[in-house]
């Protein structure tokens, strides 16, 4: 395992759509296991091979519920239901946040680091972050789709 560093905006590889996995190598699993050890470290609840200056379609995402850590590559969001809209941050993104409207329930297939097709429903966070992730995979971030974008203090408090 080892830590990756986080790319930063406005770096290109953030914008940049990246590629379908064609075939899962040890490099790969390698991959899936240091962006996890990557966001942990930076108490993040989701991140995106781009992030990691990667661009090959692989997410990772634990928001802390009870399917633990989420290993998806080349995921894919099958059905959207409701809509929610709150705040989002993103480790790419420093200092900032932004307010996201987003389906309220996303059910997502992909495949697992065996190659195994998973299917995942999630609602609520676990729903906003495969939205949130899955969109890095195709160049966009959420300052691109935020209905408003806010400075924030280091304490997480919104700059008034
Ligand atoms: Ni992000």
């Amino acid at each position: 395992m080892a830590l990756r560093i986080i790319v930063q905006e406005p770096d290109e590889v953030l914008h940049q759509v990246a590629k379908e996995v064609k075939k899962i190598t040890p490099n790969v699993q390698k991959l899936l296991t240091d962006m996890a050890e990557t966001m942990y470290d930076a108490e993040g609840v989701g991140l995106a091979a781009p992030q990691v200056g990667i661009l090959k379609r692989a997410i990772v995402i634990n928001v802390g519920d009870e399917h633990g850590l989420i290993e998806l590559i080349n995921p894919e969001i099958v059905s959207k239901e409701g809509e929610q809209f709150g705040p989002e941050g993103c480790l790419s993104i420093q200092g900032l946040r932004g307010d996201v409207r987003r389906a309220q329930t996303v059910t997502v297939k992909g495949l697992d680091r065996n190659g195994k097709e998973v299917t995942y429903t999630g609602s609520d966070l676990l729903a906003r972050a495969f939205q949130h992730e899955i969109d890095h995979l195709n160049g966009v971030l959420y300052t691109d789709v935020a209905e408003r974008v806010y400075e924030i203090t280091p304490e997480g408090e919104e700059k008034v």
